[in-house]
C-alpha cells in the first residue's frame, strides 16, 4: 500500500538520482548566472547604423524546438541589415532555418558558410523530434538565396579555421552546447571574424552554464557583452 498515493506519480517522474542531479546542477547555474550578470549590456541601437530595417518571419515549417529564437531571429536580420553584412558564418546549421533567413539577408554578392555535424555523427550524438543528420540544412534548400550558402558538414571541435581567417563580417555561434564547445567553437569565431565583424553567441543563458562558462573564459580581456533583451552574447571585433 502507497503510503501517499496521490504524490505516486511525482514520485516515479522524480527519482533520487534525477533529484540529486538537478541539485548539483544548481551552483553551476548560478555561477553561469553571475558571470551574465556581471557583463557589460549592449543595446541593439549602439550595434548598427540604421533605425529601420525589412526583415522576414521564418516559415512556419522551418521553426523547431532548437531554431534560433524568433525574436533572435530578427534581431539577426537587423544587424545584417544595419551593419551591411556580406559574410556571414554559421557555427550549428540544424536545419537551416537561421541559414535561409541569413542567405536572403546578405546582398546578392553575399556568402553565408554554415557548419554542422557529417549525417553519421549527427545521428550518433544529437537527439533533436523528428529530425535526423540527413535532413541538416534542408531548410534553405528550396530559397532562391540557396546559392550563396557554401554548407559545411565537419566536426567543429576538430574544424580548422584557416581557409576562412578574418573574411566573415558576422558570425553566429550556435553549435554545440557544453564547456568544450563554447571554448572551441569562441576561438575559432575570433579566427573567422573580420575586423569591424561581429560575433553572436546563442543561448548564452545560465542554463547552458558550461557552454557560458567556456565562452566567458575563452573571451577573457576581449570586450564580451550581453546583447539586451535577447539570449545573445555579442561582441564587435575591434
Ligand atoms: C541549436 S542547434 C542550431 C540551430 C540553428 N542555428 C538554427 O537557428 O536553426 C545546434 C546545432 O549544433 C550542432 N552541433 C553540435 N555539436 C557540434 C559539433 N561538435 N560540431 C558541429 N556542429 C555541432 C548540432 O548538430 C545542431 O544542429
Amino acid at each position: 500500500m502507497e503510503l501517499f498515493p496521490e504524490y505516486a506519480g511525482w514520485v516515479r517522474r522524480n527519482p533520487p538520482g534525477k533529484l540529486l542531479r538537478q541539485l548539483g546542477r544548481t551552483p553551476l547555474v548560478e555561477e553561469a548566472g553571475r558571470r551574465i550578470g556581471a557583463l557589460p549590456v549592449a543595446e541593439l541601437g549602439s550595434l548598427t547604423n540604421e533605425s529601420s530595417f525589412t526583415a522576414t518571419i521564418a516559415p512556419l515549417d522551418s521553426r523547431h524546438q532548437w531554431s534560433l529564437g524568433t525574436a533572435e531571429q530578427l534581431v539577426l536580420q537587423a544587424l545584417v541589415s544595419g551593419r551591411k553584412v556580406r559574410t556571414a558564418f554559421e557555427i550549428g546549421t540544424f536545419n537551416g532555418g537561421t541559414t535561409r533567413l541569413l542567405a536572403e539577408a546578405v546582398p546578392e554578392d553575399g556568402q553565408v558558410v554554415t557548419l554542422d555535424l557529417p549525417p553519421a555523427a549527427f545521428d550518433a550524438t544529437q537527439t533533436p523530434e523528428g529530425f535526423t543528420g540527413t535532413d541538416v540544412g534542408r531548410a534553405y534548400h528550396d530559397s532562391p538565396a540557396a546559392g550563396k550558402v557554401k554548407q559545411l558538414l565537419e566536426n567543429s571541435l576538430s574544424f580548422d579555421p584557416k581557409p576562412y581567417e578574418g573574411q566573415f563580417d558576422l558570425v553566429l555561434v550556435d553549435g554545440g552546447h557544453e564547456y568544450e564547445h563554447g571554448m572551441a567553437d569562441t576561438a575559432t569565431a575570433l579566427r573567422l571574424v573580420a575586423p569591424g565583424g561581429i560575433i553572436l553567441w546563442d543561448d548564452f543563458e545560465p542554463y547552458w552554464h558550461g557552454l557560458v562558462r567556456g565562452i566567458c573564459e575563452a573571451m577573457q580581456g576581449r570586450a564580451l557583452h550581453r546583447l539586451s533583451g535577447t539570449s545573445f552574447g555579442v561582441y564587435v571585433q575591434p
